[in-house]
């Protein structure tokens, strides 16, 4: 439902930005991971956790993260037994985070954290077994200020970058290579996703999900949070880990 993730996005980014300006230490799957002032984590790591959890590294030699944040799952995978991993972020904070906490838990020899345009920085034959990106499935958009990388965090206005993502993702894909997004239907539009996905020859497949309902009236007192919530008054958001399948 595009008006609730935009509405909770507008909300999550002001909080993002208020919270995210210094350096700080999170505990994740009783790991410390170092968030350098400039990439959103805090309280948004839930799902951060669970798709790191979730993801199947089992027979995955290589693997890419796009959209790395902190790197929590290109160092898992890294830590799963991946020994080629490669954590990519257009926000250079992000992508220094993630070095950081390679070499925290011991696999910085294995992870090569690279700043880019999703795919450009990448060699022309670089392919994977397994591509992940915890996607900004929020399709809006704010006023973004020169270096501040908070938004790509939360949107994508009119899907762009995930058309250009599944676009290239085909090419990207080692024979047997799968792709994962980290999504959520409650926020995004699921349908919408789908489609570019199979104008690019792959169709969408739920993988792993969670739900979790929150009172309609701890959310705020928007009118989109009255629409959005059920005959309990409650409004119920999903955390999906999706499969792209060729
Ligand atoms: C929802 S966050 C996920 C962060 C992290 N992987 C996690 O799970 O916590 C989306 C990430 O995609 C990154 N991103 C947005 N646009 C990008 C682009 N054009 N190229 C590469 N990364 C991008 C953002 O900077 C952000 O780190």
């Amino acid at each position: 439902m595009r008006e609730l993730g935009r509405e909770m996005a507008t909300g999550a980014l002001q909080d993002a930005r208020r919270l995210c300006d210094q350096d700080q230490v999170f505990t994740l799957q009783g790991r410390e991971w170092h968030q350098l002032a400039g990439v959103v984590g805090s309280e948004y790591n839930t799902s951060t956790g669970l798709f790191a959890d979730w993801l199947p590294y089992a027979g995955a030699a290589s693997m890419l993260e796009m959209g790395c944040g902190c790197g929590v799952a290109a160092v898992t995978g890294a830590l799963a037994g991946c020994r080629e991993v490669v954590a990519v972020d257009i926000n250079p904070h992000a992508v220094a985070s993630t070095k950081l906490n390679a070499e925290r838990h011991g696999v910085g020899d294995r992870v090569e954290c690279v700043e880019s345009d999703l795919f450009a920085n990448l060699g022309p034959d670089a392919r994977f077994d397994l591509v992940f990106w915890n996607s900004p499935f929020i399709d809006g958009d704010t006023e973004r200020a020169d270096g501040d990388y908070f938004a790509d965090h939360f949107f994508d206005p009119g899907y762009r970058l995930h058309e250009r993502f599944l676009t290239e993702l085909p090419q990207r894909l080692t024979e047997g290579g799968r792709a994962f997004l980290g999504f959520s239907s409650a926020m995004g539009d699921a349908d919408e996703v789908a489609a570019i996905a199979k104008r690019n020859g792959m169709e969408m497949r739920p993988f792993r999900s969670e739900s979790f309902s929150v009172p309609q009236h701890e959310m705020g007192t928007a009118e989109v949070f009255q629409r959005a919530a059920d005959e309990r008054g409650e409004i119920v958001i999903d955390l999906s880990l999706v499969e792209l399948v060729r």
